[in-house]
């Protein structure tokens, strides 16, 4: 097994055999290199390397950020482009709960790798503004299936979106700042 070495100067993890002259991330010469512990089980760092949540929480944003401009453009298009972004939003806004509660698990499941349990303040937090913004999708969803985005279900479903935008802002906020942090063994 080749030995870890640490760059001091941006943090960048590597195999010892894999440095040159340079830190291939940030480019200062190798001597800037310090040997580096794993602190984190072979198993559980195997399981973090997966990236789960950090991958799946980019689905919901994606479709969060989409589904707007979906129902404009069913709303503003001539007929027969409208009714194209008609079934596509709802089509979407079906998968978007699934999605949020994928994204909620994984994030569990990550959160319990890193910290060993899911009662720590920021989990904590995450799972109560999680499991709205998961409500809220099914919101979206029910409005889309039976609706037909007509009348007031339109403003009813774009200000649910509103607040799923805010609540996925609060969440990358907390879930960034758990980013680098893992408890060792
Ligand atoms: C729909 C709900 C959620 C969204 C949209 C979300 C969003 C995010 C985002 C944007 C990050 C930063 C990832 C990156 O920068 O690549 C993150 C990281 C993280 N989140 Fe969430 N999160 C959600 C739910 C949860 C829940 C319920 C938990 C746990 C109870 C959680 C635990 C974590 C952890 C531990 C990290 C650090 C990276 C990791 O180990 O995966 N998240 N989250």
């Amino acid at each position: 097994m080749t030995a870890l070495k640490r760059c001091k100067a941006c943090g960048l993890i590597i195999n010892e055999s894999k440095i040159k002259d340079l830190c291939p991330a940030c480019g200062v010469p190798k001597i800037t290199f310090e040997p580096y512990t794993e602190r984190v089980s072979l198993n559980r760092k195997r399981l973090l390397d997966l990236h789960m949540h950090p991958i799946m929480v980019h689905i919901p944003q994606a479709l969060i950020s989409l589904l707007p401009l979906m129902v404009a453009g069913h709303i503003l298009l001539p007929e027969r482009y409208g009714i194209a972004f008609l079934h596509t939003a709802t089509v979407l806004s079906a998968l978007l709960p699934v999605s949020a509660a994928a994204t909620v698990v994984s994030g569990m499941l990550d959160g319990r790798i890193r910290f060993k349990k899911i009662t720590t303040p920021y989990l904590k937090q995450k799972m109560l503004i999680g499991g709205i913004m998961l409500l809220m999708t099914v919101g979206m969803a029910a409005i889309a299936v039976t609706s037909g985005f007509v009348g007031f279900y339109v403003p009813l479903y774009l200000g649910l979106n509103a607040l799923c935008l805010l609540c996925q802002y609060l969440l990358g906020t907390i879930g960034v700042q758990l980013m680098f942090s893992v408890l060792p063994g």
